[in-house]
C-alpha cells in the first residue's frame, strides 16, 4: 500500500489514476480547487489545492503531508491551457499559464523533494506533455511551460543521482478528457488569425475526440509507482501520435519536422 498524493483528481487523467490507486488499496490525496468535485470513495481523501497560488498550494500540501504522515508517491498532474496566436498573448497571459503548469509544479517538486529527503525515498511523477517536443499550434505559452518543465525534471534527474529519490517525465499525447473545456479560445483579436485559429482548433477537438480515454494514462502511472526502476520518460497515447511521430520526428531536420507538423495540423506551409 502506497500514500500517493495526486493533483487534479476531479477530472481527465488525475481522476482515472486517483481511482484506480484506490480502488487497489492505496492512501490517496487528491485535488481540486474544489474538494467537493473530487469522488467520495474508500481511501480518496479529497484536498483543496489551487495552482494559481503557490503560497496556499504549499499550505495545503502540508496540511495533507500532516494527515498522511509521509507520501511515497507524489504526482504534479493537474494543469489547464490556452488557445491563440503567441503573437497576441499579454506578458499576464503567459505569467498565468506558467503559473498552472510550470512555477506550481516546480514548487510542488520542492515540497515533496524536502518531506522525501526526511524519510530517505520517494517518486514523484510529472505530467508534462508531449507538446513539449512536438508543440501544438496556438499552444504557444503552454508549450513552452511544458517543454521548460521537462528540461526541469530532466536536471532534477541528474542532480538526484545517488539518492532513493525517483522523478519521472510522464509525457502524454492526445488524451480523451475535459481539457478542451477549459480552455479559452481567442484569435486574439486580429482577422489575420481567425480562420487559422478556428481550422486548428478543429483539428486539435478531433484528435482529442479520437484520443484514448485517460485510464490508459493511469494504467501507465499505476506500472511507474510498482516498477523498480522506471524508465525516466515515459510517452502514453495513441500508437501515431506516442510512437511512430516522434519517432519519424526525432531524426529529420527541424525545417521537415515544421513541414511535417504543418501538415498535420493543415496550416499552409
Ligand atoms: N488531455 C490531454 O490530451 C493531455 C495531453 C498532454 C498533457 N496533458 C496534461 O495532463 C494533465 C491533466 O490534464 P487532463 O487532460 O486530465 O485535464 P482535465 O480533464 O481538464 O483535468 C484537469 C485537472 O486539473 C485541475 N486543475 C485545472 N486547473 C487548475 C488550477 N488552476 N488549480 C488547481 N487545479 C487545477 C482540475 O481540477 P479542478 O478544476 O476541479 O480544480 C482537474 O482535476 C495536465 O497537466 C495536462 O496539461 C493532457
Amino acid at each position: 500500500m502506497k500514500r500517493v498524493f495526486i493533483t487534479g483528481a476531479s477530472a481527465g487523467i488525475g481522476l482515472a489514476t486517483a481511482k484506480l490507486l484506490a480502488g487497489r488499496g492505496d492512501e490517496v490525496w487528491g485535488t481540486s480547487r474544489d474538494p467537493s468535485r473530487v469522488p467520495e470513495l474508500p481511501r480518496l481523501h479529497a484536498v483543496r489545492l489551487d495552482l494559481s497560488d503557490n503560497v496556499s498550494l504549499g499550505e495545503n500540501f502540508q496540511i495533507a503531508l500532516r494527515e498522511a504522515g509521509h507520501f511515497d508517491v507524489v504526482i504534479n498532474n493537474a494543469g489547464s491551457g490556452h488557445f491563440g496566436p503567441a503573437e497576441h498573448l499579454s506578458p499576464e497571459a503567459v505569467h498565468a499559464q506558467f503559473q498552472t503548469v510550470l512555477f506550481s509544479h516546480i514548487e510542488l517538486c520542492r515540497l515533496a523533494l524536502a518531506s522525501m529527503r526526511a524519510q530517505g525515498n520517494g517518486r514523484i511523477i510529472n505530467v508534462t506533455s508531449l507538446a513539449s517536443r512536438l508543440p501544438v499550434p496556438f499552444m504557444g505559452a503552454y508549450n513552452a511551460a511544458k517543454a521548460a518543465m521537462a528540461s526541469f525534471v530532466l536536471s532534477l534527474q541528474l542532480e538526484l543521482a545517488g539518492s532513493d529519490i525517483c522523478v519521472i517525465d510522464l509525457q502524454p499525447a492526445d488524451i480523451s478528457t475535459s481539457f478542451n473545456n477549459a480552455v479559452a479560445r481567442t484569435d486574439g483579436g486580429d482577422p489575420r488569425y481567425t480562420e487559422l485559429v478556428e481550422h486548428a482548433w478543429r483539428m486539435v477537438e478531433q484528435n482529442m475526440q479520437a484520443a484514448p480515454k485517460p485510464e490508459l494514462v493511469s494504467r501507465r502511472i499505476a506500472k511507474l509507482i510498482d516498477d523498480k526502476n522506471p524508465p525516466p520518460r515515459v510517452t502514453v497515447g495513441g500508437t501515431f501520435q506516442a510512437a511512430i511521430a516522434p519517432f519519424i520526428l526525432r531524426f529529420l531536420p527541424q525545417r521537415v519536422r515544421i513541414w511535417g507538423l504543418k501538415k498535420y495540423y493543415r496550416l499552409p506551409n
